[in-house]
């Protein structure tokens, strides 16, 4: 039998994971060619971005990037609400890819906030700024580098974000997210915890035990490909200068490995 991570930890060292992820695009792109047709022709009003976009962000189908889209946009706000009203305040999506999830929350919160997008991917902003309308997005760099003021958002939530950065990227976020983020404010955000130590190699089990950051890299960083694993201490000594509300862990799954959620207050 084909172990699967030793044969994508070999793609990788050879400099050839980025080029299989592309392979693997089309694969998918095949598999669900019937049900995203499907999807389509049930809801024409639907604005779906480029398949690549979906992808590279969630999973190539239509249905759970709409539906689910939905769904998350709501079991976030959810979260948030243990927290703070969400009336007249400003929201920030770090990393919002093609939309799936900020294209809901004006209908879900409404209650006159403003919502805001950044992600680091040209397409994908691009995409978001000529088809979801009333939401303002901005095209960051892979630095830490955002153009609104100090103390702007009242929350900002960044899912599955961080599990794609350096270590030198985390600590530089850290310290961008806080500048933006209101004093009171509520981040969101989540890692690759405990649940992920299943599928780590000998030494990289080693090292997240001892606390330590695990990257996966040899791709370009950002990408989907490019992964990081954040043991519980490591998350809290680097958000040790705000308060942690929650730490949530949930159980796996069959196949569904869910990140650890974090929800912290400037
Ligand atoms: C796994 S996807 C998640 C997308 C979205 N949060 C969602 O849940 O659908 C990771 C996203 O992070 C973006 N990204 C990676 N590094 C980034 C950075 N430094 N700043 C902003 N976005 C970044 C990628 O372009 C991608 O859209």
């Amino acid at each position: 039998m084909l172990d699967k991570s030793k044969f994508s930890g070999k793609l990788r060292q050879l400099g050839l994971l980025y080029h299989a992820d592309w392979v693997r695009f089309y694969v998918e792109k095949f598999k669900n060619r019937k049900a995203n047709h499907e999807f389509k022709k049930k809801n024409p009003n639907v604005k779906l971005p480029p398949d690549y976009l979906i992808y590279e962000s969630f999973q190539l189908d239509y249905e759970k990037y709409y539906a689910e889209g939905k769904e998350t946009a709501q079991w976030l706000i959810n979260h948030l609400l243990k927290h703070t009203n969400l009336k007249d305040k400003k929201i920030l999506d770090w990393g919002c890819g093609p939309g799936r999830i900020i294209r809901h929350l004006p209908s879900i919160v409404g209650n006159n906030c403003k919502f805001y997008g950044t992600d680091y991917n040209k397409d994908s902003i691009a995409w978001c700024t000529k088809s979801l309308k009333g939401i303002n997005f901005n095209n960051n760099t892979l630095k830490a580098d955002l153009p609104y003021p100090d103390d702007f958002f009242d929350a900002i939530y960044g899912i599955s974000i961080f599990t794609h950065l350096s270590e030198k990227m985390h600590f530089d976020w850290n310290k961008e997210l806080l500048r933006v983020l209101a004093p009171g404010g509520i981040l969101f955000l989540t890692m690759q915890g405990d649940n992920y130590k299943a599928k780590l190699g000998e030494d990289e089990l080693k090292k997240f035990e001892s606390g330590m950051l695990v990257i996966r890299g040899n791709v370009k960083e950002g990408h989907r490909t490019y992964s990081a694993f954040q043991p519980k201490a490591f998350t809290i000594k680097l958000f040790e200068a705000i308060e942690v509300l929650e730490h949530i862990e949930r159980p796996i799954k069959g196949n569904w490995y869910p990140q650890d959620i974090w929800i912290f207050r400037k």
